[in-house]
Order: C-alpha cells, then structure tokens, then sequence
C-alpha cells in the first residue's frame, strides 16, 4: 500500500511522476502527490482522491523540474485528506519526503520533535520522518550520514523517497522490509515501490535489498546498507515487452478479468502440464533465465525431502486465504498430510509450530503482501521449507523463497481478485496431484484422469460466461439487499466465503459467508424475508446436507438462490432463483461455482453505480501489516 516514485533527467520531472504513478494507484487511491526541484526551489504539489486530481492539478501550475519524487496514497494515520497526501516536507520547506509502511514510534519521536520547535502539519506517521531528518541535518554532516543517523531512530518498516531543495542533483530511497527498485536510463534514473512502474522508460533495474540505502543520480546508483557500508550490485535485465493495461472493450477490468478466466486457467495449466499422460513440471521457469531477472522460478524440493514432509502450513490473506482452503482440502485429500491454513495476519504473536519436516507455502498475488511475507519469514526462520504461489515473479515473495509456482494470469488491475484467484485454486490442484505422485498417495491413473478433467475446466468456465445475461437478470432482482448470506459445505466454504468477500468488496452491500451446517449454530437469527440467502449445491458428497441447511433458511422465509449444476430439479423446486452451472465433479467444483458469484458482484456492483474497479477504501497491494 502506497506507491513511492522518483525521476531524475533531461525530462520534465511532473509527468515522468505521473505516468510512474498510473502503474500503482493500485497500491492506494486515497490522495496522490508529487514533489519537484524546481529553480532551486522544493515545490510541493499534491491532491486528496485519485490521481486525476493531481493530474488536473499539475495541468494548471506546468511544473518544468527536472528531478522529483511522487506517491499514491492508502491511508493508515490521518484520514485522506490534501494535508495528510504525501510529500511531507519539514519546517524550512527544504526536504521532502513519501513513505510506504508505518513508523512504529512516531508519537514517542513527533513528541520529542516538537519539544525541540518543529511544528507539524498532518495527523500522519509519515510526517515525522522529514523534521528527523531535518534536526539530524542541523547537527551537521552529508546527507548520507544524516539520513542513516535519521533512520537509526525509526522503528518499523517502511520505504521511503526523498529529495532535499539542496541536492537537486540527487534522490535517496531507503527500503526497509519493502520492495524499492532503481531504473537506469542514458544518463537519466527512476525510482519506483513496483519495478512494473519503469519498465515503461528502462529494463535495467537495480532492486534494493533490505535495509539498504540508495544515492540516485542521473549517473546511476549507490547502495550503501544501513551502517554506511558501499554495496556493489549490478542492475538485471527485465523482460522489456510493455504491460498492455487496457479494457478491451469491456466496460470495467474487472468484467474483462472475470472473461479472461478460461484463458488464465489454461495457461497456467499448460504451463505446468503439458500432457495428462505427462508428469506435472514444476521445474519451468516462468521468466527466460536469460533475461537474468534475479528471481527464483520453479519447485527445486528434491523427491527425498517431499517425501520427508510431515506437515504443511498455509498462510494467505482475502482472497487467497480462500483459494488455500481449498488447497487444504485438496493436499489433505490427496496427499494424506495434515495441513493447517492461517490468515497471515493471525501467525504474528502466536507459536508458530513448524519445523524443517514441514513445507511453507504463502499464497499472495501481489507477492508483497506484508502479513502474508511475515509469516513465510518466520515460518522459514524455524526451519520450514518454503514455497510461494503467486502472480508476480518479480515481487518481494519471488525473493524470499527458492520454490515458486507463478500464476499466468498477466497484471490483474480490478482492485478485487478474480482471475488470479482461480490460477491460484488452479495451482493448488496442480500441487496437490504433484506431491501426491512424488509420494505414491495416487494411482498413475487417478492422476492422469485428475490431469484430464483439470484440462476441461476452461471449457466449462467458458460455457457459465455465455450464460452472463441470464446471471445478470437474476442478480439485479437483489441489488436492494441490505444483507445477503452465502453458505456451502466443504470444497464450496470457501467459495460462500469468497462469494461474500466479492459482494461485500464490490457493492458495499453487508455479506458474509458460512458453512452450510453452522447456520442453525447462530447466523439464522438473521435470517428473514428481506435477506437472500445464497447456496452452492453441487452433486456429491455434501448435496443433501447442503440442501437440509437450505431449507433450514427456507423456513425462515429467506430470499433463496442457488449455484446449481443443470438439471438439478430439486434444486429448481426449492430455490427462488438457479444459477445453474454445467455438470461437474464435486473435487473440482471450486474452480467454476465461483464464477457466477463473481458475475453476480459485479452485475450488482456496476447496477448500483460503485466504483467497480476501486471500491472504496480498498488497495490491491497491502504492504503494511
Ligand atoms: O496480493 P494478495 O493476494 O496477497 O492480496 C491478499 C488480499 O489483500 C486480497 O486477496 C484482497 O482480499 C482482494 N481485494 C480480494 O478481492
């Protein structure tokens, strides 16, 4: 959460800074800023709401600076406001600075600061950082070493950007615990929290490691680590093909996302199975090693220490945590290891029992969320083997872990996760019938017939979308719900659950999910004839005790809808409205019962006027924890 961007060079600064910041508004959009270098001045301009406010803003003052700093904002201390949008600057207006993260300790040091006369403006922690460095700055010394005698006093972890009126030659970015990464031009430098944001200008990049330091200039960079000591690293080369971030027609991204679905899912299956009658090879790289990118690819656990495993965690927040629920139930099906998922946010304070028989896997998207990081580092301090699952091979997550399944989903701009959440169920699959064949725990035949069916998942998602006028009519009947339940039962909890997370995300409309079974242990109290209740039915092992809690709702006069595979009579005599799905295996249900929820969002979400593609409040990288 947050973006911090830098530019220095021939160019002019402003709109460097802004196209740099158009790659991560995804990382918040509460306000935006930008601060420039201009005739010797420190200029500071910056908006509250999304960056078409800064823009409209800089359209009116043409700021022709050569060197600069910007941020898009997700607000932790101080609401969204113009005052509490960084850059924040100090007392004599001369340093500014932008932060991603949260300085842990910034009432003790504001407090301390403001006994020695600096006068603050903003309610944020943020603030703190620019009057430090400007009384460290007052006591003497080279920037350099004032900034690392500043940073000795912060507890936390953050990124910061930050320019000073009397170095207009120069950008110090400092990462701590974050992701920063320096692109390199002909005699010009960017700054940017997501390498994606100067991929447009350069692939030469020089990612910062932790607590290190950065001297930006159009020359090149220096890194230094936190006790002032010169690391030499020399930039990698990303992959130059240009992220193609356009709707193709559609109306939002996340309509177009929801349709990429069965493309999505073909590639990352192709990707890692190229035959049903062929092995799973998690060994192909994601990247062409080539391109020298600097990150892990591939699972390189040797048979022997897949064999040794006794026990696996999962940690995952939002979405994720859903598709790794079901990724329990797969690997604990398949592979006969006792798994244990956990919100990731849950592991910090808690004994984390895990020891080097067990296997870390962290499932996150973006790869740089903070609570899902900090777990897989524990887990990996105690021993733990690691993995990630994630869509972005250069994130923070890639750099952390030797073993990494990369999801193909390409950049997912909807701020709520749909495509890369069934690229992550699709993983989850794909690992469960991996390990089970390492282990024995399958037939030869039962994973070539598992291997069969996955490949005709796309066909099946392909056939719920072109029912999506159908999905549309239905979901707009309940657009004037104040409060919607969904429930299911085993592999379809996690979906009831992800069904409302979507609903809640996109409409603002209260929703939560249950297991079909634990209605009747409270949440029917609820229920009336004012809340639709919304149930995944799918033929098999947990049908009609499904149904049973259904009608349980039933009879307390709910609004009743379905997720029903065709031909489902009983299902057509007991709902109100079907949602009906093509026939499918109970085991690999998941990967399509979401898909009309995820329409029914969305159709409710654009019905209602939201802001589809940045619902309220949210970000889609959640870098603080
Ligand atoms: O990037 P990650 O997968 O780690 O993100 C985890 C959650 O923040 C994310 O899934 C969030 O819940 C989405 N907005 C859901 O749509």
């Amino acid at each position: 959460m947050c973006g911090i961007v830098g530019y220095l060079g021939p160019l002019n600064a402003a709109p460097v800074l802004l196209s740099e910041l158009k790659c991560l508004e995804y990382r918040g959009y509460d306000s935006a800023g930008v601060a420039v270098i201009e005739n010797g001045r420190l200029c500071v301009m910056k908006a509250a709401g999304k960056l078409s406010n800064l823009e409209n803003l800089l359209a009116t003052q043409h700021p022709t600076a050569k060197v600069g700093i910007g941020h898009t904002r997700w607000a932790t201390h101080g609401v969204p406001n113009d005052t509490n949008a960084h850059p924040h600057i100090d007392s004599t207006g001369t340093i500014a600075v932008v932060h991603n993260g949260i300085i842990e300790n910034f009432e003790e040091l504001k407090e301390d600061l403001i006994n020695k006369g600096y006068a603050f403006s903003s309610d944020t922690d943020s603030e703190v950082i620019a009057h430090l460095i400007s009384y460290e700055l007052s006591k003497g010394g080279e920037m350099l070493d004032v900034i690392l005698r500043s940073l000795k006093q912060l507890v936390g972890a953050y990124a910061l950007g930050i320019v000073s009126q009397e170095h207009p030659d120069r950008i110090y970015a400092v990462n701590h615990h974050y992701s920063l990464s320096v692109g390199l031009g002909q005699d010009e430098s960017f700054l940017a929290s997501d390498s994606m944001a100067v991929r447009q200008y350069t692939n030469r990049v020089v990612r910062l490691e932790q607590s290190e330091i950065a001297e930006i200039t159009t020359q090149g960079v220096r890194l230094f680590t936190f006790d002032g000591t010169e690391v030499k690293r020399s930039p990698i080369a990303m992959d130059s093909s240009p992220y193609v971030i356009d709707k193709c027609g559609h109306k939002h991204f996340l309509h177009k996302e929801i349709h990429e679905q069965p493309l999505v899912l073909r590639q990352t299956l192709t990707k890692y199975l190229r035959h049903p009658n062929h092995p799973i090879d998690f060994s192909v790289g994601d990247v062409d090693p080539e391109a020298n990118d600097g990150t892990a690819y591939g699972v390189h656990l040797t048979d022997e220490e897949i064999k040794g495993l006794n026990h696996i965690n999962v940690f995952a927040c939002g979405t994720a945590y859903h598709a790794s629920m079901v990724g329990k139930i797969l690997l604990e099906e398949l592979v006969g290891i006792p798994v244990a998922v956990d919100i990731a946010s849950e592991i910090r304070g808690r004994k984390l029992l895990v020891n080097e028989s067990t296997l870390a896997i962290a499932v996150s998207q973006s790869g740089e969320t903070a609570d899902t990081l900090a777990a897989l580092k524990e887990a990996k301090s105690k021993g733990a083997y690691t993995m990630g699952i994630t869509n972005r091979a250069d994130s923070h997550l890639a750099q952390i872990t030797p073993n990494l399944i990369v999801t193909e989903c390409g950049i997912e701009v909807s701020v709520a996760a749909t495509k890369t959440y069934v690229a992550q169920l699709a993983s989850f699959y794909l690992l469960a019938i991996y390990l089970a064949e390492k282990r024995g725990t399958i037939s030869a035949d039962k994973a070539r017939e598992m291997k069969m069916q996955l490949n005709s998942i796309p066909t099946m998602v392909e056939q719920i979308l072109a029912r999506e006028e159908e999905i549309k009519e239905t979901s707009i009947k309940y657009a004037d719900a104040h409060d919607v339940v969904f429930i299911g039962r085993g592999l379809n909890f996690p979906t009831a659950l992800e069904g409302a997370l979507k609903l809640k995300e996109l409409s603002y409309i209260h929703a939560s999910g249950y297991a079909a079974g634990e209605l009747k242990h409270g949440p029917i109290a609820v229920l009336d004839q004012n809340v639709p209740v919304i149930t995944v039915l799918m033929p098999g092992t947990v049908y009609e005790k499904t149904l049973s809690n259904a009608q349980e709702a039933r009879a307390r006069n709910a609004k009743m809808i379905v997720v029903a595979v065709d031909g489902d009579e009983q299902a057509a005599k007991t709902f109100d409205s079907v949602l009906s799905i093509p026939p499918i295996d109970e085991l690999f249900s998941p990967l399509t019962t979401i898909v009309p929820l995820q329409l029914l969002s969305y159709f409710i979400s654009d019905y209602l006027g939201k802001d589809v593609d940045q619902p309220r409040n949210l970000a889609k990288s959640v870098t603080v924890e």
